[in-house]
């Protein structure tokens, strides 16, 4: 079993969320990729067996408008029936409405969406915020 982590970050706070799920999934015993957003497509991420989405809150509690809406816009067609998981972080607001919104989207792609509902951090994971990117991570590959 391969997992896609694919995520956009621009101060590395998802990036560090994205580590940590791979780490997760490695420890669950499939395989882990993380890739920056940039360097797959579409069609690459839905070859792999499960994905680990991620993107912080952009914009007015949007996706990152230039790559990453693009390419979840285009992966959303093949999510149908695919085991899914959504990550990112906030800063700017607690409420983290972009994950909420998000994660009502993937649903109604008819994803299975691991946990109910996308894994959102505050600012720069902690210790504990990196713990629970792993949980998610073992969470995948066990569905
Ligand atoms: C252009 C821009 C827009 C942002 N919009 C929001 C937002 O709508 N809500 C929010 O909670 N945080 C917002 N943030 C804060 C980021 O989500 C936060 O800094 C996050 O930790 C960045 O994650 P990253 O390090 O993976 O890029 C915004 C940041 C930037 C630079």
């Amino acid at each position: 079993m391969k997992i896609g982590v694919i995520y956009w970050s621009g101060t590395g706070n998802t990036e560090m969320m994205a580590n940590a799920i791979a780490e997760g999934v490695k420890a669950g015993g499939a395989d882990a990729e993380v890739m920056n957003v940039s360097e797959t497509t579409a069609e690459a991420a839905l070859g792999y067996d499960a994905l680990a989405l991620g993107c912080p809150a952009m914009g007015a509690e949007q996706l990152e408008e230039s790559e990453f809406e693009p390419f979840f816009t285009e992966l959303e067609p093949g999510l149908k029936g695919k085991n899914v998981a959504l990550f990112g972080s906030h800063e700017w607001s607690e409420e983290g409405q972009w994950m909420d919104d998000w994660t009502e989207r993937t649903l109604g792609d008819g994803a299975n969406l691991c946990g109910g509902a996308g894994l959102k951090i505050f600012s720069t994971p902690d210790e504990e915020g990196l713990e629970k990117c792993r949980a998610l991570g073992k969470a995948l590959v066990s569905m």
